[in-house]
């Protein structure tokens, strides 16, 4: 492969003049706040994190008092960014700093790589914003930049062509030398994927690779990058009972501390039709429309009940709506609780 010439050049000036900046985790090389918005920023826009970023940070300004929370105050305030994974890796990574490495984050994407939910690309992310190391990155919107500039249509679910996606990474990085561009030269390359390089209709008009993309010069941007295995999601029903006692409280229990929604507030959940029939013993709940909300490896077919009632069936306890509103909830069910106090 002949890799194109000036790259990291073109990718680090275009960023100066054109890319994002004063995103408030742009002004700072403090690790815990680049690690939070790096965490925060996974699968999620930039528009979306910045409300719970300045939260955050207003609530555990830094990683000790972030260790010292509870994982049920990070989850309520985690609450409605969704893959709660991040949150409760986000809580264990800052236990984890504070225990091990005397409250402060190790200095290389090596040594970053090894702390709980911190893959290689991030650990890349935050040793390039805060220590310039020449570290590449890896992420989907980065995926897409690299195979398309490249012309690469491996496909990308076999390890061995990601693998030689990540040496490519690397030796694109900008040289020896110029560590200080790698801030900017990582922010680009993201803001290109966020921006310019899209999935669909690519703005390459716009693009400051579009002379050196081997895509854009066969007239093919779309279809990079080659990725065969699609995530296989099971589909699964899930009966919710919502209950309600007489003074607007909802009955509400943690789910277990593993699978989906772990940690979070929920009503008691049938996955059979007849659980739920049973658990009921004849009393009537009003049916609410059901509606399908997709994770990671599932599409839950949801189905709310309402039920008015001052005996609750299941574990939980009442809640007001002063309190489930501070509490960790899934995003579809903080929606259904809001409905519910309008009617
Ligand atoms: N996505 C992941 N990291 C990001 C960053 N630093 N800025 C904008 N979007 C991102």
């Amino acid at each position: 492969m002949n890799l194109p010439p000036g790259f990291a050049q073109r990718v680090t000036r275009w960023q100066q003049a054109h890319g994002r900046r004063h995103l408030p985790w742009q002004g700072t090389h403090d690790p815990y706040r680049v690690w939070l918005s790096e965490i925060m920023l996974q699968q999620t826009q930039v528009v979306t994190v910045l409300g719970y970023y300045a939260r955050f940070l207003a609530r555990f300004p830094d990683v000790q008092a972030l260790a010292a929370a509870t994982l049920a105050d990070v989850l309520a305030l985690w609450s409605g960014l969704g893959y709660y994974s991040r949150a409760r890796n986000l809580h264990r990574c800052a236990r984890e700093v504070v225990s091990r490495h005397a409250g402060r984050f190790p200095a290389s994407a090596l040594a970053l790589a090894g702390l709980p939910g911190i893959g290689r690309s991030t650990a890349g992310a935050i040793a390039a914003f805060c220590f310039g190391e020449r570290t590449p990155i890896l992420d989907a919107n980065v995926r897409r930049v690299l195979t398309r500039v490249l012309g690469f249509d491996a496909d990308l679910a076999k390890a061995a062509n990601e693998r030689q996606l990540w040496e490519w990474a690397e030796q694109l990085l900008p040289p020896a030398g110029r560590e200080r561009d790698m801030p900017a030269y990582t922010q680009g390359l993201m803001d290109l994927g966020a921006t310019v390089c899209l999935a669909r209709n690519p703005a390459c008009e716009r693009c400051p690779l579009m002379d050196i993309c081997a895509a854009r010069l066969a007239g093919n941007p779309e279809r990079y990058p080659v990725r065969t295995r699609k995530v296989a999601r099971r589909g699964e029903d899930w009966w919710l009972l919502l209950q309600i006692d007489a003074g607007g409280r909802c009955w509400l229990a943690p789910r277990p501390s593993r699978g989906i929604w772990a940690g979070l507030h929920c009503p008691p959940v049938y996955t059979q039709r007849e659980a739920l029939d049973m658990a009921l013993q004849g009393a009537h709940a009003e049916t609410w429309p059901s509606f399908t909300h997709v994770l990671t490896h599932r599409e839950l077919r949801l189905h709310p009940l309402l039920l008015r009632t001052e005996t609750p069936k299941g574990e939980g306890a009442w809640f007001g709506s002063d309190q489930w509103q501070a509490l960790g909830l899934p995003a579809p069910l903080r929606k259904l609780l809001q409905q519910l106090r309008i009617n």
